[in-house]
C-alpha cells in the first residue's frame, strides 16, 4: 500500500484526496491519498517523519509551500518561483521539490488547444499563484506582462522572469487587447461576482485562465465567452497540477478523465 498526503493548515475542504484517489482507483492502484494539519513549528519534523514512515508522496499547501522549499531538494523551477507544492520520496538521496502549479496552469491551456509556446501572455496577480504562472508561462516560451493591485510587487517578479515586465491593473485596459492568453492569478471573482480585468478589453482571439475554481464560472470568464474568447476555468489548473503530481509519483499516465470527473462532480 502507497500512502500520499496533502499536507497543509488548514486542509478540511481539500479536493486532493478525491482527486487522487480516483487515479487509484481507475487504475487499480494499492494506494490512498490522506491529509495532514501539523503545527507550522512541526513542518520540518513532519517531512522527515514522512520520509522515515515510507510515504510515497507529499503535496504542499498554504502555509507550507515556501518553507518546504527550505527543508527538501527543490527542482529549478521550484526555486526559482520559491515554492514547493509536490514532494517525491521515491529517490535515495533526500527528497525532491516541485512545483507543480506553473505545469499544472501550461497543461490546463494546452488541453484547450492553447498556444503558449511565442504567446503574447497577460497574468494579473504577483502572489504565490501568478509567480508560478509567470515562471511557467516564460519557460514554455512566452513573452508575460504581469499586473498586479500593488504594482511594485509586479515589478519585481517581473526582474526574476525572463521576458517579462510590471504593471498596474490599470495598465490592463491597453495590455489585454494585444495579449494571446491571459491568466487571472488573483482571488477577485471568488468572493464577489466581480472582475479584475476590464470585459471591453477583452477579444476573440484571446485565451482565458481563471484560476479561480469557486465558482466555476467566474464573471470573468462570462465575459471573456461573451468576447469570443476561449474560456478555460480553474478547475482545470486545479486538476492539472494534480495530474503531474501523481505522474512525478508514479511514472505513469495519470487517468485524466477520471481525475477530472471526480473533481468536477465535488465542484
Ligand atoms: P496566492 O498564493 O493565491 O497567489 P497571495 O500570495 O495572497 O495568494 O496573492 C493574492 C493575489 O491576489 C495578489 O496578487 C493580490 O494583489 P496584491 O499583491 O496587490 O495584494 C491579489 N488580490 C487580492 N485581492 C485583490 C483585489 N481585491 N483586487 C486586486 N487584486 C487582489
Amino acid at each position: 500500500m502507497d500512502v500520499y498526503g496533502l499536507l497543509g493548515n488548514p486542509v478540511g475542504h481539500s479536493l486532493s484526496p478525491p482527486l487522487h484517489e480516483a487515479a487509484y482507483d481507475e487504475l487499480g492502484l494499492e494506494a490512498r491519498y490522506v491529509t495532514f494539519e501539523p503545527e507550522p513549528e512541526d513542518i520540518a519534523d513532519a517531512i522527515h517523519g514522512a520520509d522515515a514512515l515510507g510515504i510515497a508522496g507529499l503535496n504542499v499547501t498554504i502555509p507550507f509551500k515556501q518553507d518546504a522549499l527550505k527543508i527538501v531538494a527543490p527542482e529549478d523551477l521550484a526555486t526559482r518561483i520559491g515554492a514547493v507544492n509536490t514532494i517525491d520520496f521515491s529517490g535515495s538521496g533526500p527528497p525532491t521539490g516541485y512545483n507543480t502549479d506553473a505545469v499544472g496552469a501550461l497543461r490546463a491551456l494546452r488541453d484547450h488547444d492553447v498556444t503558449v509556446e511565442g504567446a503574447r501572455a497577460v497574468v494579473v496577480g504577483a502572489g504565490g499563484a501568478g509567480r508560478a504562472v509567470a515562471f511557467g508561462l516564460a519557460d514554455a516560451g512566452a513573452t508575460v506582462a504581469i499586473a498586479n493591485r500593488t504594482e511594485p510587487k509586479a515589478r519585481e517578479l517581473a526582474a526574476d522572469v525572463p521576458h517579462a515586465t510590471g504593471h498596474g491593473l490599470t495598465e490592463l485596459e491597453t495590455l489585454v487587447p494585444e495579449a494571446d492568453v491571459l491568466v487571472n492569478a488573483t482571488s477577485v471573482g471568488m468572493e464577489e461576482d466581480v472582475s479584475p480585468v476590464p470585459a471591453d478589453a477583452l477579444h476573440d482571439d484571446l485565451a482565458v485562465l481563471d484560476a479561480v475554481y469557486q465558482p466555476l464560472e467566474t464573471k470573468l470568464l462570462r465575459e471573456a465567452a461573451t468576447a469570443g474568447a476561449t474560456t478555460v476555468d480553474g478547475a482545470w489548473m486545479l486538476l492539472y497540477q494534480g495530474v503531474e503530481a501523481f505522474e512525478i509519483w508514479t511514472d505513469r499516465d495519470a487517468p485524466v478523465a477520471a481525475m477530472n470527473e471526480a473533481l468536477r462532480s465535488r465542484l
